[in-house]
């Protein structure tokens, strides 16, 4: 503190308020600063003054409340940087829509520098100045990471080593290595991984694209409205999910946003479907939509061309039938070529 400033206190003392106190309290400032400062401070107010643990939370405490919490104490307050504490970036939104449009584009008229703090939190901070502390967040703490490590590609001998163990799993070791699999980056935004659900021994597969947001939540495949819609389209040819199809999807992981998945994603992931019908040998698959069509073809063909006659794919030695159709979802948004499904739906059904 500057004696010019002490000898000025009195027209120029700062009120103090409880958390205003306790922030001095936490930094080992209060005595000094309130007898230096602000001696006119509010007795009531400063016997109000809670404890930390008892009610208010001492700001900038990086064991203290939640960040909201803190930030709204901070606002309560009239601080602007808590001490120690991580300075929130922008107001809370509610402070922002509190303040309005033209609440950022008020200017604070210059200080000379140098000049003697006025308001509270320029007294803390001049009082840390005086005593070699430092009001900024520590660096360490400014830098402390946030989020999921970033995702480090799998090398090419564990891709090998996973690519092998899955020529030879079984039904319950592949969905473990479906479950935790992190052969590609979809795995840092997954909830859940979708290994696929139906009957242990069924008639026909289904082969979709991937997971959406809510079988990414439920870890079961077409579970939304394209879901309801499946399940229709399947008991019209008297099938059921639960006792004639499995039903799986071409990647186990919902790409973020729903996306197109990446060639890496899919060179990835489609061994764990190649397993699977090799494991649960249907009688035929149905695959539903232009992109998991040309993935298990290994086409680039259009939908248009691939429906309406059936393709072979080969698995474990076996031909397996296939028939393309429309994905569910694509038949919500264009309900008139429903009827061109339930020609490929009767061309599944009436094979031999
Ligand atoms: N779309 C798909 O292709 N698969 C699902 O599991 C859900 C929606």
């Amino acid at each position: 503190m500057t004696g010019a400033h002490v000898q000025g206190a009195a027209p120029s003392a700062p009120r103090v308020n409880p958390l205003q106190r306790l922030w001095l309290r936490e930094l080992g400032i209060e005595k000094t600063w309130l007898r230096e400062v602000a001696p006119v401070a509010s007795d009531a107010a400063l016997a109000k003054a809670p404890q930390a643990g008892q009610g208010a939370t001492p700001a900038g405490r990086a064991d203290a409340a939640p960040a909201p919490v803190r930030a709204s104490a901070a606002a309560a307050a009239g601080a602007d940087t808590p001490a120690h504490g991580v300075p929130p970036t922008e107001p809370p939104a509610g402070d922002r829509a509190a303040r309005g449009p033209g609440a950022q584009a008020e200017t604070v008229p210059a200080k000379p520098v140098g000049a003697a703090p006025s308001t509270a939190s320029e007294h803390i901070k001049a009082a840390l100045a005086a005593t070699g502390r430092n009001a900024a967040p520590p660096p360490a703490a400014a830098a402390a990471p946030r989020g999921p490590a970033p995702y480090v590609a799998e090398t090419p001998e564990a891709k090998e080593a996973r690519l092998r163990q899955v020529q030879t799993a079984d039904v319950e070791t592949l969905r473990g290595m479906v479950t935790g699999c992190e052969a590609c980056g979809l795995c840092r935004g997954r909830r859940n991984a979708v290994f696929g659900m139906g009957a242990t021994a069924p008639r026909w597969m289904v082969v979709g694209e991937a997971p959406g947001e809510q079988e990414d939540r439920q870890g079961l495949p077409f579970v939304g409205r394209s879901g309801q819609l499946l399940d229709a389209m399947l008991a019209s040819v008297g099938m059921s999910r639960e006792q004639d199809v499995f039903i799986a999807n071409v990647i186990k992981c919902r790409p973020p946003g729903n996306r197109n998945p990446t060639p890496d994603e899919i060179a990835a992931c489609s061994p764990y479907l190649m397993r699977q019908i090799a494991l649960l040998k249907p009688e035929r698959i149905l695959v539903v939509g232009r992109f998991a069509a040309q993935t298990l073809l290994g086409t680039d063909a259009t939908i248009g061309s691939l429906r309406g006659r059936v393709h072979h794919l080969e698995s474990d030695g076996r031909q397996i039938p296939v028939i393309v159709s429309y994905h569910p979802a694509y038949l919500l948004r264009s309900p008139a070529e429903k009827a061109r499904s339930w020609q490929d739906l009767r061309l599944a059904a009436t094979l031999s």
